[in-house]
């Protein structure tokens, strides 16, 4: 990652915060993307004085213009060789239960955000002699589970335009990586969601080994990444046999609902 200048979004949360020192500690310069500035002003400062080069871009995704939040990152450094989309909302519970607006949102943060940012930043990209685009997804994205319905679908939209675009730019300098983390430790779980994880014996990675792997696939120009060996085994699955899959994941929403009606009440 010498000399490589990356743009991580979704740098002030658990998974982006690690990815930020995993590709910073393998030498490339970062750009840490997010709406909250204190702690990625804390981050920048953590990294330079280690000896890392890091610089922040304060924006809303979904407020801030695709077109204003290229041209922030490519002027921090003056050029970018990659972009980790890892900004992400997960909204939890029944899908009769869910508002308008965070049905609107997850799609909005999940899915149309980084496809306009990818489309803003693709004409430099494909000026370097070679770039990264990566999208964090979800293992949500291959299996779509009760619970989080509008959260899977948002991820089954991006792994999908990141195989198009992959092909699209298949031959040129410009690779596309989709990188789908299971379970991991972060706010993006609520407690109600942490508590479930727990009860249902659910595997859970740190964000440190999230961003390990992230890592290794732009290492290695993996084209997709599933992170757990269940997983990865449910995953092909799901493809081949959804209806198999199907008995198992209606007893898990059951087992699940409590928790959906938990996580409502704390958040109302
Ligand atoms: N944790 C898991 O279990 C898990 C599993 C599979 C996949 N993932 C995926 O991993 C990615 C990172 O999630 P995480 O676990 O690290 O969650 P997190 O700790 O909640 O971080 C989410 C990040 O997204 C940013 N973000 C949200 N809305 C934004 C907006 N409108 N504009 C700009 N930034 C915005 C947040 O920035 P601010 O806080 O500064 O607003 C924060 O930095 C997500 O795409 C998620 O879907 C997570």
């Amino acid at each position: 990652m010498k000399d490589k200048t990356i743009l991580i979004t979704g740098a002030s949360g658990g998974i982006g915060r690690a990815l930020a020192r995993s590709f910073a500690s393998a030498g490339a310069r970062v750009v840490l993307l997010g709406r909250q500035s204190r702690p990625l002003i804390e981050l920048v400062a953590t990294l330079r004085a280690e000896g890392h080069e890091a610089r922040l871009v304060i924006a809303d995704l979904l407020t801030t213009p695709p077109a204003d939040v290229a041209c922030k990152a490519i002027n921090a450094f003056g050029s970018l060789d990659g972009v980790i989309n890892c900004a992400g909302v997960q909204h939890f519970g029944l899908s009769a239960d869910q508002s308008a607006a965070a049905t609107a949102e997850t799609f909005a943060v999940n899915t149309v955000a980084p496809i306009q940012l990818i489309q803003a930043l693709l004409p430099h990209l494909q000026g370097r002699s070679e770039a990264h685009i990566v999208n964090v997804g979800s293992i949500f994205g291959s299996i779509a589970f009760p619970c989080f319905a509008t959260y899977s679908a948002s991820k089954f939209a991006l792994r999908g335009y990141s195989e198009a675009l992959r092909r699209e730019l298949a031959g040129g300098p410009v690779q596309v990586h989709y990188v789908a983390p299971r379970y991991t430790r972060t706010a993006i779980n609520s407690e109600a969601v942490a508590h479930m994880a727990d009860a249902l014996g659910m595997h859970q990675d740190s964000p440190e080994a999230v961003a390990e792997q992230v890592l290794a696939a732009v290492l290695h120009k993996a084209a997709d990444t599933y992170l757990g060996w269940p997983e990865k085994l449910f995953v092909r699955l799901n493809a081949i046999l959804p209806r198999l899959v199907d008995r198992a994941l209606i007893r898990q929403g059951r087992q699940m609902r409590p928790f959906a009606r938990r996580h409502l009440a704390e958040s109302n």
